[in-house]
């Protein structure tokens, strides 16, 4: 189910066929550096099964994303529910294929989201959660007007919590 488009891009939901596709993604170690491991077939496999439950459940999860003038899938980006010091909250998640790095296409989806998030969803309020480490990370979090919230110790270990409140347009 296509779900929102940009000028290069456009979000859809994961079938089963992406799953090969995904998986070149999320198991190369480079693009994995800030995972525990990069994804085993399996773990890819139950990263599109555990998205296509949130889209019925919660109506969003992480979505495909596809190059408008092919159709290739590029990555994922999109909103999943994470608890955060005992609240529930919604955070933008984005991967993106290492051959594709550094052409804007993060922000370009991740802004997207965040519209979608706060005007089609109404939700108050966005996270990212982002390894120090992760300057690229960081640097989409700011450029789609998120700031550093505070420092957290989640997925074993710390991470910042980036924020945007919906009136922070
Ligand atoms: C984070 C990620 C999604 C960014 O994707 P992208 O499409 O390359 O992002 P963009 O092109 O929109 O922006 C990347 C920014 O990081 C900057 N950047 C990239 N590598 C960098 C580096 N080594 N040092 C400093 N800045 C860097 C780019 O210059 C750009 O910033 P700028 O526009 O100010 O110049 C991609 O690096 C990725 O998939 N990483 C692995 C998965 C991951 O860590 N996901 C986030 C989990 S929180």
């Amino acid at each position: 189910m296509f779900v929102l488009e940009t000028d290069r891009l456009f979000l859809r939901h994961y079938k089963e066929e992406d799953i090969p596709s995904l998986h070149c993604i999320l198991s190369d170690s480079e693009t994995m550096k800030y995972y525990p491991s990069p994804f085993s077939y399996e773990k890819t496999n139950n990263w599109v099964k555990n998205n296509q439950k949130r889209y019925k459940e919660d109506g969003y999860g992480l979505w495909a994303i596809c190059l408008k003038e092919n159709e290739e899938l590029i990555g994922d980006c999109g909103l999943i529910k994470q608890v955060v010091d005992g609240k529930i909250e919604v955070e933008i998640g984005y991967h993106i294929n290492k051959i594709y790095w550094s052409k804007g296409y993060a922000t370009e989806a991740a802004k997207a989201c965040k519209e979608y998030g706060f005007y089609k969803i109404g939700l108050d309020k966005l996270i990212s959660i982002i390894d120090p480490r992760n300057i690229p990370s960081s640097r989409v979090a700011e450029k789609i007007g998120f700031t550093k919230e505070k420092q957290v110790f989640i997925f074993n270990k710390n991470h910042y919590i980036y924020s945007c409140l919906r009136n922070r347009k």
